[in-house]
């Protein structure tokens, strides 16, 4: 019997991918911040069985059996048998922790696909194949993208962009790419998670990127996300805040003004989250801090905010934010390195 192990942080997109097409191919392309605190522990066991062509793949979730995972985990397997054919020929087992609550709005099935994803590379060397490092993470990419796509991001840090664009060379709808020429102050950029709401979403993500397909706004907002990748491409080049502050919040806007316009329209923010965005807008000017607000498929709020003023925000948050978020939680977490093998 063999194991490998994988660390996989989770990511915060600055530009949204909202609608997709073909085989989980992004409608636009997108870029985010690799995480660190937030991650996924993943364990991948595997023994030698007769390849008989059935998969043999059992699962827990922090020691425990997780029934309510396993349709996921079956139609992932199913979208990555081409790329792993040898993967009948084992006994899989795979053991999984997340450092916080899944299905909460934190891209748990980011951390979560990519952490299996690279433990599946992993496993392709360790019984002979080879891949070189390039190859490693495009595959673990690729094969991350098949079982959500924003975890195609997840398995390159300190942020990473994902989708065909002529702004960023041999770029991709099938694989993220690693983004280089970020100023300095980005790489260790704060992301404070503000837990609005800790419960499973009521309107999953694939059913909100399904309703892009009719969508009436949906082609404009395909170009405006373009726009704001160049725009913000050139923000992180050169360390402006302000116009990624501009970039950022207007991307989280538009990204739940389209969940609130589609048909059947719905609706993620909860009073909390916009009494936050509220009270971040209002204070930040007079504070004089760089705060910016994003959101993911989900009521929590994502403040971010340059390292250097990790006192004067973290304060500003327990004084100011804390009684919004549920039962006092918030996550502090920051752009990190990226995934990490750890067995
Ligand atoms: O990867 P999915 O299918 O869970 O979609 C994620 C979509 C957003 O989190 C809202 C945006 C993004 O780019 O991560």
């Amino acid at each position: 019997m063999s194991s490998v192990t994988w660390k996989c942080p989770s990511n915060i997109a600055l530009v949204k991918y909202w609608g997709k097409k073909g085989n989980q191919l992004p409608a636009n392309p997108s870029i985010s911040f690799t995480l660190s605190n937030c991650h996924t522990i993943t364990n991948l066991t595997f023994k030698p069985k007769e390849n008989d062509g059935t998969l043999l793949v059992s699962f827990a979730y922090d020691g425990q059996p997780m029934p309510s995972f396993e349709p996921k985990l079956e139609i992932f397997f199913n979208k990555v048998e081409s790329l792993f054919p040898f993967l009948p020929g084992y006994i899989l087992e795979i053991n999984t922790t997340n450092t916080f609550p899944h299905s909460s709005g934190i891209a748990s099935s980011a951390s979560g696909m990519a952490a299996l994803a690279l433990c599946l590379c992993s496993m392709e060397k360790e019984i002979g194949n080879t891949l070189s490092d390039d190859d490693f993470f495009k595959k673990a990419s690729i094969a991350a993208r098949l079982g959500s796509g924003s975890a195609s991001r997840s398995v390159y840090g300190p942020l990473a962009m994902w989708g065909q664009s002529n702004l960023y060379s041999g770029s991709s709808d099938e694989f993220a790419l690693k983004v280089g020429d970020v100023h300095d102050i980005f790489k260790t950029y704060c992301d404070t998670i503000l837990i609005v709401d800790e419960g499973t979403k009521n309107v999953s993500s694939s059913v909100g990127h399904s309703l892009l397909t009719n969508h009436p706004f949906a082609p404009t907002r395909f170009e405006e996300a373009n726009k704001n990748l160049e725009l913000l491409k050139n923000a992180l080049a050169k360390g402006d805040l302000i116009l990624f502050n501009q970039v950022v919040e207007q991307e989280a806007m538009m990204l739940h003004a389209m969940m609130m316009t589609s048909n059947p329209y719905f609706l993620l923010m909860k009073p909390e989250t916009v009494a936050i965005i509220q009270k971040v807008w209002e204070s930040r000017k007079q504070l004089g801090l760089n705060m910016t607000i994003t959101l993911d498929a989900g009521a929590n709020v994502h403040l971010l905010y340059p390292a250097a003023e990790k006192n004067k925000v973290q304060e500003f948050i327990k004084k100011e934010l804390l009684p919004y978020c549920s039962k006092n939680h918030f996550i502090h977490d920051h752009v990190g390195k990226g995934p990490e093998q750890m067995a």
